[in-house]
This record gives C-alpha cells, sequence and structure tokens, in this order.
C-alpha cells in the first residue's frame, strides 16, 4: 500500500482498486478532481518517475494543493481543468475519480471526457458514496451540499452506459465507535460530533471498467 493512503480512512477501497488493477511502473494516469492531491500522490509512488499523473481539478486552489502535495514527484502534472472540459496530451492506462460525480451537474458527461482520455484497453476507476446508507447511532447521513448524495449506486450503470465494461464493482464501508479517524472524519464531513454513537461512514461504491 503507498504510504501516501496511510491518514485515509477511505485508504481500503482506494488500495484495494489500485492493487487489482495491477497499476505498473510507467503508467500515465489522469485523478480527476484532485483535491489534495493524495490519491494523486498514491499513484505517483506506484508509476514511478517513469510514469505520469496528471492532477486535473476546476478550483486553482485545489491546483496549487495538489502541487504542493506532489512537491517530491516530477511526475506529477497539477492543471486546472474541469472535468467536463478534460483534455490531456496524451491518451491515459487510467482515468480515476472519488468523491467527485456527486458534485457535478451531469455525472455521464464528466465519465464521457474521462473515456476519450483513455487509451484502448486502458481502465477507468470512479469511487462514489451512497450518503444515506451511512449511519450515526442509527440514523442516516445527509450531505445537502452534494447534488447527487447517493450517486454510487447509481455507479455501475453509469460506467457501463460511458460504453466501458465493469472488470469489478463493489462497495466499502469505515465504521467505528468513539474518537477516532472515523469521528474526525466525520465531523469535518458534516459538523456532526457522535459521541460515543457508532458511526458507519457511507459506502463508497468502486467500479472498475475497461475500455475495449
Ligand atoms: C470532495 S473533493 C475530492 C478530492 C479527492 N478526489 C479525494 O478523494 O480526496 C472534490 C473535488 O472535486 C473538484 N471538482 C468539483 N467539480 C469539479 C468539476 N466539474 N471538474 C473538476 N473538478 C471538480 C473540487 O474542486 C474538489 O477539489
Amino acid at each position: 500500500m503507498p504510504d501516501a493512503l496511510r491518514d485515509d480512512v477511505y485508504r481500503r477501497p482506494l488500495a484495494t482498486a489500485l492493487e487489482r488493477l495491477g497499476i505498473d511502473a510507467g503508467w500515465r494516469c489522469v485523478d480527476v478532481g484532485a483535491g489534495g492531491g493524495d490519491v494523486s500522490v498514491a499513484l505517483a509512488e506506484m508509476v514511478g518517475r517513469e510514469g505520469r499523473v496528471y492532477a486535473v481539478d476546476s478550483d486553482p486552489r485545489a491546483r496549487d494543493e495538489a502541487a504542493a502535495a506532489a512537491a517530491a514527484f516530477s511526475q506529477v502534472l497539477a492543471i486546472t481543468q474541469a472535468g467536463e472540459d478534460l483534455l490531456l496530451p496524451e491518451l491515459v492506462d487510467l482515468a480515476f475519480c472519488r468523491f467527485l460525480l456527486m458534485h457535478v451537474i451531469e455525472p455521464a458527461v464528466v465519465l464521457a471526457r474521462m473515456r476519450q482520455a483513455i487509451r484502448p484497453g486502458g481502465y477507468l476507476v470512479a469511487q462514489e458514496p451512497i450518503t444515506s446508507a451511512g449511519r450515526v447511532g442509527g440514523s442516516p447521513l445527509s450531505m445537502p451540499d452534494a447534488r447527487w448524495p447517493d450517486l454510487g449506486a447509481e455507479l455501475p450503470a453509469l460506467v457501463r452506459d460511458a460504453g466501458l465494461s465493469i472488470v469489478d464493482a463493489w462497495a466499502e464501508a469505515p465504521a467505528g465507535a468513539g474518537p477516532g479517524p472515523v469521528a474526525e472524519y466525520l465531523g469535518a464531513l458534516t459538523g456532526v460530533d457522535p459521541g460515543d454513537d457508532p458511526v458507519v461512514l457511507p459506502p463508497l461504491v468502486t467500479v472498475i471498467g475497461r475500455l475495449s
């Protein structure tokens, strides 16, 4: 597991996906909606100096954050670009997004652009939550700021409809009780302090698609 995944409560589904893909040195990847660049750095560790990772985000502040996080990895190129306009100088082996499609106006449009960025035989990995399936003390979670908080439930069909074959798809949810990383993550996400109540964070649906 790459070091950069250590402090992320959703590291397990990401690590599982990256291991299943068998990402190798030299791969070209794009991380769309890269945010602070955690995933981009993890990808950079796996593809090595011969590879390349485009960290793409529509917010220039995210570009700066991703560039700073990846300062030690010259194979990471941080770019300001909307997923709807995704255009790279080369085809990639892997187009990745996590917690992105739930925020965009039309997820299918972004997935179509990601598909266009992939070389024949390359992969698309998308990871999106089913927010309302999360629980705090048994009650469902909500995320009013997200456009599509339960997008994970639609994700396999969206990836298929984008023209990719589904190689694998599954859901995983971090859980905990009392103080710890899961409670801290919930607090940062929703402002809710669960106290001693049990927490099941929103299950993250991972879909691995392949372009034939
Ligand atoms: C919740 S963060 C996820 C960050 C990162 N993918 C992760 O898993 O840690 C969502 C990111 O998507 C970016 N974003 C939102 N809409 C976008 C769009 N249409 N195109 C590209 N990036 C977008 C936001 O600026 C933000 O940095």
